[in-house]
């Protein structure tokens, strides 16, 4: 069972990272594909916690090698401040693996990805600032900067030479900001090249051979289906493709190699940033789900936007990813109400739909229509197997899985490695 991929099946923040860690020592190698430091995965062992934004999480497993695909964007002082704070905790970085195609984020892009958010007001995304949209702009613009240029003086300079050229138009005339002076830009990026140069390699060659040993390759998701720019919330999306089958175009495997494909999904409905949300709850539920989960971001500390499960949104996730299995998070949140709401379907316009509209004009005015699940008050974070869980519990997650149509392989009831419900193998 060696190529597996975990991938968000909401907004983001559904616990990747503690779905990732849960396989653990079997895990040859952890590649992330896609996205880069606007994640924040949180794993929890032996009481330590660590946010990862940029590192794959199986950087915390000592038999796994950690990997950053080409699909990701690097943004350098972050990768290098990520494995100093590891280091310091006593974490082995030093099997670290970067592909020469991966792009960087240089400083430009998070001038430009703020300046372009203040510019659109109340129609901003709400990005995280981290400039991810301009970097992914500029590799599909073929303006983009890629690790290997660090490795010749020369074509860098030339690139951010012409990577700035429109941008300080734009930053002077339009956003009335300071020119960035190319030079400075080379330089700063030049200094990070003794300590990534051996860390660089053909990811590709690597990741297929590794396959073909049958080796377990698990591919890290970050963002989620709905924040992929093809697939998601257009234009209330991430500019990259965290979908199941990016992670082929993010590392370089091909659809065959990938033998699971696992969606992670929390017992309720987070989002940060703006776009539709049709369970968003406004009110002192809403306020409870924060306060319960603690949903407030890894990265930009921003409250999390907080509803009930909506069973449609994660179903077009599991149709579009193939989802061989679900792994059911944050359950343990959900003790103390009496009865919880599932959203089953939509009103949109007067009339019932059971899928996610096709349109975003329909999906912004789609009204969830629930079904009322009996509740549970018993705390379930000690629980270990199935059976140990109330009836209304073991009712609530069968009937998720029947609203999704993708079966429940692990249980999350608590943020450590240890507090966990298994009842499939995700690897065998
Ligand atoms: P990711 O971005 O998908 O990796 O998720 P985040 O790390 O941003 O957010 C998930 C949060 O929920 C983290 O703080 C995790 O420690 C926590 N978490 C994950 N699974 C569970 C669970 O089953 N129960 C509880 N209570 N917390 C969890
Ligand atoms: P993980 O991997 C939740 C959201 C931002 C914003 C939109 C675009 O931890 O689940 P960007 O900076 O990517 O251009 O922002 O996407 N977003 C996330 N929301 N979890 C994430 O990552 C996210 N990464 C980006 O809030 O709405
Ligand atoms: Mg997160």
């Amino acid at each position: 069972m060696p190529g597996i991929v975990v991938v968000g099946s909401q907004w983001g923040d559904e616990g990747k990272g503690k779905a990732t860690d849960q396989l653990g020592d079997r895990v040859d190698y952890t590649v992330r594909y896609s996205g880069g430091n606007n994640a924040g995965h949180t794993i929890v062992v032996d009481g330590e916690k660590y946010a990862l934004h940029l590192l794959p999480s199986g950087i915390l497993n000592a038999n796994s090698t950690p990997v950053i695909g080409n699909g990701v964007v690097i943004d350098l002082a972050v990768l290098f401040e990520e494995i100093d704070g590891l280091t310091a905790r006593g974490i082995d970085t030093s099997k670290l693996l970067i592909s020469a195609n991966a792009h960087i984020i240089a400083p430009y892009h998070q001038v430009i990805d703020k300046v372009t958010e203040r510019f659109l007001g109340n129609r901003r995304i709400g990005t995280t600032g981290r400039g991810i949209g301009p970097a992914y702009s500029d590799k599909i613009n073929r303006l983009g900067i890629r690790v290997q240029d660090l490795f010749d003086d020369s074509i860098l300079a030339q690139k951010v030479e012409a990577a700035l050229e429109q941008k300080n138009h734009l930053l002077v005339k339009v956003y009335n900001r300071r020119a960035i002076d190319p030079g400075e830009v080379t330089r700063h990026l030049l200094s990070y090249v003794d300590r990534v140069r051996p860390m660089v390699t053909d990811v590709t060659r690597v990741l297929n051979r590794a396959l073909d040993d049958g080796k377990v390759v698990l591919f890290e998701g970050a963002q989620a289906h709905h924040l992929d720019v093809d697939h998601g919330t257009y234009p209330y999306v991430t500019s990259s493709n965290p979908i199941a089958a990016g992670a082929c175009i993010g590392a370089g495997v091909g659809p065959t190699r990938i033998d699971r494909t696992v969606g992670i999904m929390k017992a309720y409905t987070t989002r940060v940033g703006e776009g539709p949300f049709p369970t968003e709850l406004l009110d002192a539920d809403g306020e409870k789900l924060r306060a319960d989960g603690a949903e407030f971001g890894t990265t930009t500390g921003r409250n999390r936007r907080c509803g009930w499960f909506d069973a449609p949104v994660v179903e077009a996730a599991v149709t579009a990813n193939a989802f061989t299995d679900m792994f059911l998070t944050k359950l343990d949140i959900l003790t103390g109400w009496e009865t919880i709401p599932v959203c089953v379907a939509y009103e949109v316009n007067g009339e019932r739909i059971e899928h996610q509209p096709m349109t975003q004009t329909d999906f912004h005015h789609a009204k969830p229509i629930y079904e009322y699940l009996d509740g549970w008050s018993e705390d379930i974070s000690g629980c270990r197997e199935f059976s140990d869980f109330p009836q209304t519990t073991q009712a609530y997650v069968r009937r998720l899985e029947e609203l999704v149509g993708a079966r429940i392989s692990g249980i999350g009831v608590g943020p450590s490695r240890e507090q966990v419900v298994m009842l499939h193998d995700l690897l065998n």
